[in-house]
């Protein structure tokens, strides 16, 4: 006899859909508590900051001691920054700005900095700075551009490799984006499948298989397209381009 939980249970959603959503409740509830975290980090971060610039303002220190405390103040300068921008990241309301895809694309890469060089990856950045700003929720593009690149670090999570992220202006004016990785390829007989939700190829707790059929709804709802190009043993090119309406006059 089954009980009417487990009968509701089974009739909406498998036992291994539920463990999906249950991981993915989980990643949620530790996103929101890292948050909150990385919004008390704040406070010490300034305090040292302000501390290094005070003891740089002080004569008689030796040469070593300035470049230890000045290095102390850039990289608390830098922590300070990469905190306030996932708080911002963080943020769930929707916002279409102005928004320039270079600067989304530094701050992603400069967040995943520890991922790719944990996996030996290097990163190239081939960036047109001649684009101008598209109006669009700079948090979805954020969004798509951490999923695509975070599976390109993951393929290359034994061999290590290159990630070369490129942009450009298309001939009809519009933007593309390029996320290429050296990695092993979309496994065999997956090309098709890769947008569908839930499927994945990673062990539980490594992927939920929703990644790329988020990212591709995002990006078809801003108007845009997403490509892949895959050659076994070789690397994996997403492509992403959106469409750049030019403004009409009132
Ligand atoms: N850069 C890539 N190289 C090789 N395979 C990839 C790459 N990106 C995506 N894939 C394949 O597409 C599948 C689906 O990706 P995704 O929707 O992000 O889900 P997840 O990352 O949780 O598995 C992955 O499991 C993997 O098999
Ligand atoms: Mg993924």
């Amino acid at each position: 006899m089954k009980t009417l939980a487990e009968k509701h249970t089974n009739a909406v959603i498998s036992p291994d859909l539920l463990k999906l959503l249950a991981y993915n409740e989980k990643m949620a509830e530790l996103g929101r508590i890292s948050a909150g975290i990385v919004h008390e980090l704040n406070a010490p971060l300034s305090v040292i900051t302000s501390a290094a610039q005070i003891i740089l303002r002080e004569n008689g220190i030796s040469e070593s001691v300035r470049e230890m405390v000045g290095r102390i103040k850039s990289e608390s300068m830098r922590l300070a920054q990469l905190t306030r921008g996932l708080l911002a990241f963080g943020k769930h309301d929707e916002a279409t700005e102005e928004t320039d895809v270079n600067i989304a694309i530094e701050f992603i890469l400069e967040f995943l900095t520890f991922e790719a060089a944990r996996r030996g990856v290097t990163v190239r950045r081939n960036l047109d700075y001649h684009l101008s700003p598209v109006r669009m929720d700079s948090n979805l593009l954020k969004q798509i551009l951490l999923n695509i690149m975070m599976n390109s670090l993951q393929a290359m999570e034994e061999t290590g490799g290159k990630l070369l992220v490129e942009t450009c202006a298309t001939t009809e004016g519009n933007i593309q984006l390029v996320i290429a990785d050296t990695g092993p390829g979309i496994p065999e007989g997956a090309e098709s499948k890769i947008f569908e939700p839930y499927f994945t190829t990673k062990k539980p707790g490594e992927g939920t298989g929703l990644g790329l059929f988020v990212t591709k709804t995002l990006v078809e709802n801003m108007g845009g397209r997403i490509e892949v190009k895959s050659r076994r043993n070789k690397g994996t090119a997403f492509t992403v381009t959106f469409v750049v309406k030019e403004q009409t006059e009132e």
